[in-house]
């Protein structure tokens, strides 16, 4: 690499000839949908600088109203990309070239998988032909897989036919959405080096999902007949032709190098962790103002929720919170909730002070709101609203009268500035808002509401909001943004504002959210099952101090584990304020190392070795 396109970053560990140009290929290019997103797009700032912006292209599935949003289109096509995306175009493919409009800015190729529907019996055709891989007939997702691979594998083809692939070119593919093109590059030997990474296998999720001792039948599962048996066989042969079709693979933890290698039957030949571009305050008191504005926030919605049954002292209120896609087992939702219950007890016990509210935040099927949650919020911001005529009222009334009082000076009665109308206003009010139900469980009404896991533990035991208890539960099925009208924030935002996060994973090849807490400045728990928590374990050390939390899962008792979690969550509670400031710090702190300028050195490895290869 020219020394002129390296950044300042000292953790360079790149070491490719000059002129080599890297194309990350992925379907979370612009396209939002779960972590390869952040992992492709927190990456973008630390390899342009290593990179240059020149080196370096993005490759994705163009959607229309994702590209809208994100999405700036070229005015230039004189280089040989911009060349070859013109070539494409004549050629009948719905093909963009642009800038992603992410930090850094990076030049992004996109493939309209509808464009080649027309062809799609034929390329699934050469699919099962070429490679063994079967193709259904009708299944939205491959079908649009099948046309994107196929476009990107032409357009490789395309560039190694003109003089462009003379000089060094690294593709660097992730996960199988994007992988499909790495067979038919093999088999047309085109000259361009190949690096896949999986973020996990398909079949392992299946396979933990219903299986408790995953981990420990790992190496005897026969894959064909597991894949069929859940119908995911298409996938799993993607996954096995990009694996073993890459001159180099990789995957993102260790836990999950082990299902690569019994599962898709190729070890990677290296490990990339996930990084964060981590921000840092320019002050760091910063982060403790942001944890009390927001945690204001979410006092506001606490009170709208709880208050109108009873309420407790929101200055010894701690919030919990997990959150993430729905997989009950997985997620280790089923362990959270345990342990949420044993620590009402101990808490109750130890006759604590405390109030624990722990959220839940995922997604599942609902219809709406429920109407009372948002009745209710409704209701107390009347209150409010009265509240400020009353202030507002007193204050005027109150200055008035002091200044045009003649008499020595008199401190007057406020409530007698109050008029009739206000009181009562605020009497009806509060009277028309408080209630003898219990707090509501869940925010949302939904679909299944008979049949959801974490409805059904919270009621079967009893932790259901009752005034006695120490941990109250808020169930939010839907992801937190904005425009929504109890929290009113953003994901980010909430995270800042809450104490802890709990995400005590049984299946989780890597999981940001534990490490997105750490960022935040919020410490959190995780299992050593998951990839971050394993990582942790092996390369943080003191992480405890760290406020990063791990849980030890494998091969124990699920009961002791979450007797474990509630010990922890207990202690957690029992910290002085002091303590949980001092904590926050030291959290904010301990992020840097997960960020891309150090945990990029990985990817450096593995370019280094795809030329080598
Ligand atoms: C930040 C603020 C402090 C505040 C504290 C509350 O650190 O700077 O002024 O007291 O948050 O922390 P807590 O853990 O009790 O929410
Ligand atoms: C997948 C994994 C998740 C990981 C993410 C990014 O979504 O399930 O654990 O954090 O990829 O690598």
């Amino acid at each position: 690499m020219n020394s002129t396109d390296k950044g300042i970053n000292e953790n360079i560990a790149l070491n490719v000839p000059e002129k080599t140009i890297l194309f990350e290929i992925a379907w979370e290019v612009c396209n939002q949908v779960g972590g390869i997103y952040t992992v492709i797009r927190s990456k973008v700032p630390s390899v342009i600088q290593k990179w240059g912006k020149d080196n370096y292209f993005l490759v994705g599935p163009y959607f229309a109203e994702q590209a809208a949003a994100h999405f700036d289109p070229a005015t230039d096509f004189s280089t040989p990309i911009g060349k070859a995306v013109l070539k494409m175009q004549e050629r009948g493919f719905d093909v963009y070239y642009g800038q992603w409009i992410v930090s850094g800015r990076p030049n992004v190729v996109l493939f309209n998988p509808y464009s080649v529907y027309d062809k799609l019996g034929e390329i699934k055709h050469f699919l099962w032909q070429d490679f063994h891989i079967s193709m259904p007939g009708n299944d939205e997702l491959l079908d649009k897989v099948a046309a994107f691979g196929y476009q990107v594998k032409e357009f490789f083809h395309y560039l190694c036919s003109t003089k462009f692939c003379e000089g060094p070119v690294i593709t660097h593919f992730h996960e199988w959405m994007a992988g499909l093109p790495i067979p038919g590059i093999r088999k047309e030997n085109l000259n361009i080096k190949i690096v896949f990474t999986t973020h996990a296998t398909l079949l392992g999720r299946y396979l933990a999902m219903n299986d408790h001792r995953f981990y420990d039948h790992l190496p005897f599962y026969n894959w064909e007949a597991e894949a069929t048996k859940f119908n995911v066989k298409s996938i799993a042969e993607i996954e096995r032709a990009s694996a073993h079709g890459a001159h180099v693979f990789t995957t993102v933890s260790e836990v999950t190098g082990k299902e690569c290698t019994h599962l898709l039957g190729r070890t990677p030949d290296m490990i990339l962790p996930n990084g964060l571009n981590i921000r840092r305050f320019e002050a760091l008191h910063q982060i403790q103002n942001q944890h009390v504005q927001v945690k204001e926030q979410i006092h506001d919605f606490v009170m709208g929720h709880f208050f109108q049954s009873y309420s407790f002292d929101l200055d010894k209120t701690l919030y919990f919170f997990t959150s993430g896609r729905y997989e009950y087992h997985n997620k280790g939702y089923d362990l959270t909730l345990e342990a949420l219950a044993r620590l009402n007890w101990k808490m109750q016990q130890a006759n604590s002070d405390m109030t624990v509210v722990s959220f839940f935040i995922t997604k599942r099927p609902f219809y709406t709101f429920n109407p009372d949650v948002l009745h209710s919020k409704a209701q107390i911001e009347d209150v409010r609203g009265v509240c400020e005529e009353i202030k507002q009222q007193v204050g005027k009334q109150l200055y008035t009268k002091i200044t045009s009082s003649d008499g020595p000076y008199q401190f007057p009665d406020l409530s007698a500035l109050v008029d009739d109308y206000l009181r009562l206003k605020l009497r009806r009010n509060v009277q028309s808002w408080k209630t003898h139900q219990l707090p509501k469980i869940v925010t949302h009404t939904l679909i299944d509401d008979a049949k959801d896991e974490i409805l059904n533990f919270l009621r079967t035991a009893n932790l259901v909001n009752n005034r006695h208890d120490k941990v109250k539960v808020v169930y939010h099925p839907d992801f937190i943004s904005t425009s929504n009208p109890l929290f009113k924030m953003d994901y980010n935002q909430f995270v800042r504002g809450c104490h802890l996060g709990i995400f005590p994973s049984m299946y989780e090849p890597w999981g940001y959210t534990p490490l997105e807490c750490l960022a935040s400045g919020l410490p959190s728990i995780t299992s050593d099952m998951a990839g971050f928590g394993d990582y942790v374990v092996k390369e943080v050390s003191g992480n405890d101090a760290k406020g990063l939390y791990i849980i030890n899962r494998r091969g124990r008792d699920f009961y002791e584990v979450a007797e474990d979690l509630a010990n922890k969550l207990f202690a957690f509670v029992q910290m002085s304020r002091r303590e949980r400031i001092a904590l926050r710090y030291r959290c904010e702190e301990a992020s840097l190392h997960f960020d891309w300028s150090n945990l990029g050195k990985y990817y450096d490895d593995a370019y280094n070795l795809v030329i080598e290869r």
